[in-house]
């Protein structure tokens, strides 16, 4: 099942999903450990995996946001209240904001930083804004206030599913798990 119904996400979907969300879990600790590393040849190469996969993460978010237009998406259970449903679809426009914010302040620290880089050491990665101390300071602070509201977020989200899962038993997260749906 490619498509997604309006009971359940189409194998596309969960790939985007898993692929992306095992990606951003391991970019926050990535970012971190190149963040606290000492300058050293090693700071330098982990730099280049972080920019690497989050410019990575940035062509599958958008691919991933194109698919999720051409589709329906499932309904939430119908015995799901008002403030739930907002919260949901309140936290998941975040998530996809900030699975964009990240990436493109990032760029934006690159490029004012006038860092020279090339995506997994291949591809250079152009300039998006003039170098400027003042503009790189600022991405920083972007980059790293993004990741503030990204983790509490996150926090919320995985605490949803296994709520959905564990405490409501509604079909929730079975129905982005891996192969055929079924209910529980
Ligand atoms: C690792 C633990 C995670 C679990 C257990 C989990 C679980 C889920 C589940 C069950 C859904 C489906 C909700 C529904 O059917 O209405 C969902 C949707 C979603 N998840 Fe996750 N997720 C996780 C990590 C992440 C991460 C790291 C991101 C980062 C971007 C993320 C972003 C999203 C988004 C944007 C949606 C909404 C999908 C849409 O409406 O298009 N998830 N997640
Ligand atoms: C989803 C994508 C991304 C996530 C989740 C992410 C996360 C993080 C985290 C957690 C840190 C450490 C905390 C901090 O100092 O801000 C960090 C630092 C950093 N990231 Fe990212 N990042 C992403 C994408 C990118 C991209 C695409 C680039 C560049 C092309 C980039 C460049 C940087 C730089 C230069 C720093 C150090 C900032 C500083 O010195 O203050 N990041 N990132």
């Amino acid at each position: 099942m490619l498509r997604n119904t309006i009971e359940s996400w189409g194998a596309p979907a969960k790939v985007f999903h898993w692929l992306i969300a095992a990606l951003i879990l391991s970019q926050i600790a990535l970012g971190l450990t190149a963040a606290g590393w000492h300058l050293s040849p090693t700071k330098l190469n982990l730099f280049v995996w972080h920019k690497s996969i989050g410019m990575l993460i940035l062509a599958l978010v958008v691919l991933r946001l194109l698919w999720r237009l051409a589709n329906p998406s499932p309904a939430l259970p119908a015995e799901m209240p008002a403030w739930e449903r907002r919260a949901a679809e309140a936290s998941h426009f975040l998530l996809y904001g900030l699975a964009l914010a990240m990436p493109l302040s990032g760029w934006i620290v690159n490029s004012a930083d006038k860092v020279p880089f090339h995506i997994f050491w291949t591809i250079p990665l152009p300039a998006i804004v003039a170098p400027d101390k003042g503009t790189a300071d600022l991405a920083k602070l972007a980059h790293f206030s993004f990741f503030i509201v990204l983790a509490a977020v996150l926090v919320a989200h995985i605490g949803a599913a296994l709520r959905h899962h564990f405490v409501k038993h509604d079909d929730v997260l079975w129905r982005m798990l891996p192969g055929k749906w079924r209910k529980k």
